[in-house]
């Protein structure tokens, strides 16, 4: 399998008529496993979107997404829940962490979505913790963790499922340079040591040192950028 995502000609409007939105218009890109990719480009540019149609959240006005070469949209009539608990990961912006919950029973319940349970889950979680490097933080809520522990909190999550694919949406956006810096260091990390396909949605211009490329973005097309870390255009199928 080449590629671990591959988005053809994808559009996408919301509304009609006088007052439909052209959010995605032709975006054609593709990530091979073990590749970390930044998106960019400015707020309403398409980002969100984008992240939701390969997330298997949205479905494409127009296009064509391959999960790991599968045909995911386009009337497939696929479970598209069952695949995304099974090949997605999702992190945001604010760590989503359930706040009643440790960082640890945080893990749990996403190794309990995918009928992990028990003793396996539980060691299944602490190591996940350990490799994220917030396992001494294991039996803390959120409020008790640092916003940069958080995220690793939400990392941890992300890879219960040991996904192909973890999407991430401006991540370190609530986060200072630093601790931003050490969340996107461990998600490429995860991307080389696990295979892991991963974009992350950014401002911040200090994250591309880690990246392998940088999609950018701009009224909902795919735009040229400067320098050799450009994504390249696979050919269209039209
Ligand atoms: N559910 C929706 N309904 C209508 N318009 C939407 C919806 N989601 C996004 N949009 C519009 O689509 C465009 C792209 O939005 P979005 O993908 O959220 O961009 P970004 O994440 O880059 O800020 C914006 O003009 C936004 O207002
Ligand atoms: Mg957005």
């Amino acid at each position: 399998m080449e590629y671990a995502i591959q988005a053809t000609d994808l559009s996408k409007s919301y509304g009609q008529g006088h007052t439909q939105v052209d959010a995605l218009k032709g975006v054609n890109m593709t990530v091979r496993p073990g590749e970390l990719f930044a998106i960019m480009g400015p707020s309403g540019s398409g980002k969100t979107t984008l992240l939701m149609i390969l997330g298997l959240v949205t479905e494409p006005s127009e296009g064509r997404v391959l999960l790991e070469g599968q045909n995911i949209y386009n009337g497939t009539g696929l479970d598209l829940q069952r695949l995304r608990r099974e090949k997605i990961g999702f992190i945001f912006q604010f760590s989503n962490l359930i706040p009643f919950l440790t960082a640890k029973e945080n893990v749990l319940l996403s190794l309990e979505l995918i009928g992990i349970f028990g003793r396996q889950a539980d060691a299944r979680a602490m190591e996940l913790l350990e490799y994220l490097e917030v396992a001494d933080r294991a039996g803390n809520l959120p409020e008790h963790l640092s916003g940069g522990e958080r995220q690793r909190v939400a990392v941890a999550r992300a890879l219960a499922n040991n996904p192909a694919i973890i999407l991430a949406d401006e991540p370190t956006a609530a986060l200072d340079t630093e601790r931003g810096l050490s969340v996107m260091r461990l998600l490429r990390k995860v991307s080389k040591e696990q295979g892991t396909a991963i974009l992350v949605v950014t401002h911040d211009t200090r994250m591309i040192s880690e990246v392998d490329g940088v999609i950018r973005l701009m009224d909902g097309r795919m735009v040229e950028s400067d320098g050799s870390k450009q994504q390249s255009q696979p050919q269209s199928s039209r």
